[in-house]
């Protein structure tokens, strides 16, 4: 995965009905250690990353790169949307194209907050890098991963096996001039 390189970063930010997406700052890192170290936003992940570890090695403005966005909720980060180019992804179909991803705080669930920020970062992609398809991998088995990737407009290419599970490939088509 890479970074998305050649757009216009940090961004202005960007304001839903209830949320703001802006790049990081040194007064997220609390919440950075707390969403890497958190077993539950990692049970479809791979783990969580060990907390005294994370408050070594954690800089102060954390994942400060150009298509990591922090979601904040009245004033205080509860989640990151990451969107990355998939240079080295192991499909073919998903290979070389923006790759979303997401991670919300467990306290953050079921409000409809990662629908409506995963929503906003998309229209910002469509107007940093025009007609760009997207993807998303994502566990089969992580419901609310799959009821968020059809909500926001993913259809499955594929399903295949990695990391010891089924993973779940969709596409999301750019959108055309007339919808
Ligand atoms: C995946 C993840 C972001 C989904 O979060 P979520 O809060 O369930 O997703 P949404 O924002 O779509 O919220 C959906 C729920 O909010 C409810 N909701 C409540 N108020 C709402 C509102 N005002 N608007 C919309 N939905 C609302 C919906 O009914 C829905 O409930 P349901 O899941 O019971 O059907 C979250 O579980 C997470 O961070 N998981 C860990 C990280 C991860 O696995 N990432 C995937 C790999 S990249």
């Amino acid at each position: 995965m890479e970074d998305l390189g050649a757009v216009v970063w940090p961004p202005e930010p960007v304001r839903t009905g209830r949320l703001v997406l802006r790049e990081s700052e040194v007064r997220d890192r609390a919440a950075f250690i707390e969403l890497l170290a958190s077993p539950e936003v990692h049970a479809y992940l791979g783990g969580p990353r060990p907390r005294d570890e994370l408050e070594r090695e954690m800089p102060g403005a954390p994942e400060r790169w150009p298509g990591s966005f922090v979601v904040e909720l009245d004033g205080s980060m509860i989640g990151q949307i990451l969107l990355r180019r998939a240079t080295g992804h192991r499909r073919p179909a998903a290979a070389g194209k923006v790759d979303l991803g997401y991670l919300f705080l467990p306290r953050a669930w079921g409000l409809g907050y990662a629908a409506e920020a995963c929503a906003a970062a998309l229209g910002w992609l469509a107007e940093a890098l025009p007609g760009e398809p997207v993807v998303l991998t994502t566990q089969s088995a992580n419901m609310g991963s799959m009821r968020l990737a059809a909500k926001l407009g993913f259809t499955e290419v594929e399903r295949f096996e990695a990391w010891g599970a089924e993973q779940w490939l969709g596409m999301r088509s750019p959108a055309t001039p007339s919808d």
